[in-house]
């Protein structure tokens, strides 16, 4: 059973293994709930295409598919949930992946009277996971997302929305993929029975279509949040 935490915000965190369809799922969830999407992945990109200390750094983690240290994405996220924006919630997608950034995480929202409202866990089988992170595609403009089978753009290279050119993530060559799943397995998984114990957790079948896991979500989010 999910407790009901906080009426006034809502900070729910999407687990899963990589290309389990966080990021995919969190857009829709955001628009919904009126929240920002806050992609710990994204945010260390972002800093990469800055050339910022933090995105040098975090650049040799991501293209080998390792962890960058929790110290750094601990204070990079806390910074992140403490914009005004993030004053109703946020999606977490891809933040907490240790039990390290789980307690910090828990530990800076309390310290504003807040608190996780539902862990939405993405269970999607290893196969999966391989066909989805090979095939996507996203749009270096906008980050709109496509996949080449089951969710391909009208015109091969090109975004739908704006017209933007389409790229394939570094770390989604075979070998970074079956790494980052290892990884996975070995740091974030442990996160599933930490959550689990808080009560926290919910079990969400991502073998589904994108619209049926959205709306599996969103039904969690409204019983619990
Ligand atoms: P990050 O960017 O977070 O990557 P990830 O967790 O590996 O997750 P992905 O973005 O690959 O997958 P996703 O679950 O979002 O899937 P998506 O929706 O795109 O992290 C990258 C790196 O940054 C890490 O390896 C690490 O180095 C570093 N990092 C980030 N956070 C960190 C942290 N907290 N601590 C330390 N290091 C950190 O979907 C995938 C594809 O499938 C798409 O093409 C999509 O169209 C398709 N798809 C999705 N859902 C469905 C569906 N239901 N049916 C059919 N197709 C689907």
């Amino acid at each position: 059973m999910v407790e009901s935490h906080n009426l006034e915000s809502k900070f729910i965190v999407l687990l899963g293994a990589p290309g389990a369809g966080k990021g995919t799922q969190a857009e829709g969830l955001s628009a919904t709930f009126s929240i920002p999407h806050v992609a710990s992945g994204d945010i260390f990109r972002e800093a990469l295409e800055e050339g910022t200390e933090v995105g040098l750094l975090a650049k040799s983690y991501i293209e080998k598919g390792d962890l960058v240290p929790d110290k750094v994405t601990i204070a990079m996220v806390q910074k992140r949930v403490a914009a005004s924006d993030c004053e109703r919630g946020a999606i977490l997608d891809g933040f907490p992946r240790t039990i390290e950034q789980a307690e910090a995480l828990e530990n800076a929202l309390a310290e504003d009277g807040k608190s996780v409202c539902v862990v939405l866990y993405i269970k999607v089988s290893t196969e999966t996971l391989m066909a989805r992170l090979g095939g996507r595609w996203i749009c270096r403009n906008c980050g709109a997302v496509y996949h080449s089978l089951f969710d391909p753009p009208k015109e091969a290279g090109k975004c739908d929305k704006c017209g933007g050119e389409l790229y394939q993530r570094s770390d989604d060559t075979p070998g970074v993929q079956r790494k980052r799943i290892d990884v996975y397995l070995a740091q974030t998984a442990p996160l599933i029975e930490h959550y689990r114990s808080k009560g926290l957790l919910m079990d969400v079948e991502g073998d589904k279509s994108v619209e049926e896991v959205q709306h599996d979500m969103q039904k969690a989010i409204e019983a619990y949040c």
